[in-house]
């Protein structure tokens, strides 16, 4: 059996190799250099393929396909949402993603995005939450404790200097968890009984729960003015996490429309519900926070730009790590158009 050429070759990052890469960077180093790439990619938003990812559901989640491009660079990344799963020891949510060459489609990275994603939708949240959180927030509100939240956690301290968490979530063993996991990293940690006490006194409503079904985590009158609110779970046809009313007092700021149109809490609100794209934010064509007072909201949903940046920054910082493995993923005859001779040759 003849080995394979370096052309048949693609860098993968497995789970194990990406927990060894997060830990040679530093989580919050890495954070920070995650929500500049994505700020980046924000800043050249013109220059992406863009369209609403490909959903596939079921009574019991969904499988989600989410491609971009630049035009120099392909990538996609593949993820389902099952909020039954942890009762059935598996995860709501895991992925992996692919970059390639758009001159030759060849692909240049497989990777595991299961961590990857964790930290691009935090990272994000935080880079959203700087240009448009009041000035000097450093309280946030946590509701929801899952998979994601310690990453969003650590992200709003790397890149808004955040000072203290307020964790509440319906299950208090998550609760328990998430504070053990935060403890000692230099952040105040409170954690809390209910919705209200969480919100008391935070700057940042941060809400990151998992239902497959519309609910209503906050509710109108829990939203006072001068807060960034952080929606992060309602990012699916029929899964919602604020009250519609609080929409309407709030400066709704999104990824790109036509998919939070579907799948973010705007679904709630009439087609023509205004709108910022945050991109215009990033590049100074539309205002952020323009006063103490008022409700900036990001309703996040997750967009393929982010995990493009995502890509490229792994693409451009596993070199020289060893923290990858190449696949053996392509196949490459001695003539490119003997596909069938190499398979032949291979028979023993
Ligand atoms: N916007 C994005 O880019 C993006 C990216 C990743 C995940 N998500 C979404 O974020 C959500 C959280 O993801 P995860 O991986 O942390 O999920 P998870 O299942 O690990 O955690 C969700 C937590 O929410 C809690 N919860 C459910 N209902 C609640 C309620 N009514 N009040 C308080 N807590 C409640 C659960 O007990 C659980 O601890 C999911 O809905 C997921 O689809 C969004």
């Amino acid at each position: 059996m003849s080995h394979p050429s370096e052309k048949a070759l693609v860098p993968f990052v497995s789970v194990d190799n990406m927990m060894k890469l997060i830990h040679h960077i530093g989580l919050e180093d890495m954070l920070k250099g995650l929500a500049t790439y994505i700020e980046d990619d924000f800043k050249r938003w013109n220059s992406f393929d863009k369209t609403p990812r490909v959903a596939s559901h079921s009574e019991v989640g969904v499988i989600e396909l989410m491609p971009t491009s630049d035009g120099e660079a392909y990538g996609f990344k593949y993820v389902n949402g099952h909020p039954k799963n942890t009762s059935e020891g598996l995860q709501t949510v895991t992925a992996f993603g692919l970059l390639a060459d758009v001159y030759t489609g060849y692909p240049v990275l497989l990777t595991e995005m299961t961590l990857l994603t964790a930290l691009r939708t935090s990272a994000t949240s935080a880079m959203v939450a700087k240009h448009l959180a009041p000035q000097g927030a450093d309280t946030m509100a946590m509701i929801g404790n899952g998979a994601q939240s310690e990453f969003q956690t650590l992200a709003m301290k790397a890149i808004c200097g955040l000072k203290t968490v307020r964790l509440y979530d319906n299950d208090p063993s998550a609760t328990r968890k998430c504070a053990q996991n935060l403890s000692g990293l230099g952040i105040n940690i409170v954690s809390c009984s209910t919705p209200e006490d969480a919100i008391q006194g935070a700057q940042i409503l941060t809400t990151c729960t998992a239902d497959k079904q519309c609910a209503t985590i906050l509710t109108d009158n829990m939203v006072g003015a001068g807060v960034h609110i952080n929606a992060i779970g309602g990012d699916c046809p029929g899964k919602t996490e604020l009250a519609a009313g609080i929409l309407s007092r709030s400066d709704v700021f999104v990824e790109f429309p036509p998919q939070t149109r579907i799948e973010g809490e705007i679904q709630q609100m009439a087609e023509d519900f205004p709108v910022t794209e945050f991109w215009k934010v990033v590049t100074g064509q539309a205002q952020g926070r323009s006063d103490a007072r008022q409700i900036t909201l990001f309703d996040s949903v997750g967009f393929a730009i982010e995990d493009f940046s995502a890509l490229r920054y792994i693409r451009d910082h596993i070199n020289g790590t060893g923290y990858y493995e190449d696949l053996d993923m392509l196949a490459d005859p001695d003539d490119p158009r003997d596909l069938f001779g190499m398979l032949t040759r291979a028979k023993t």
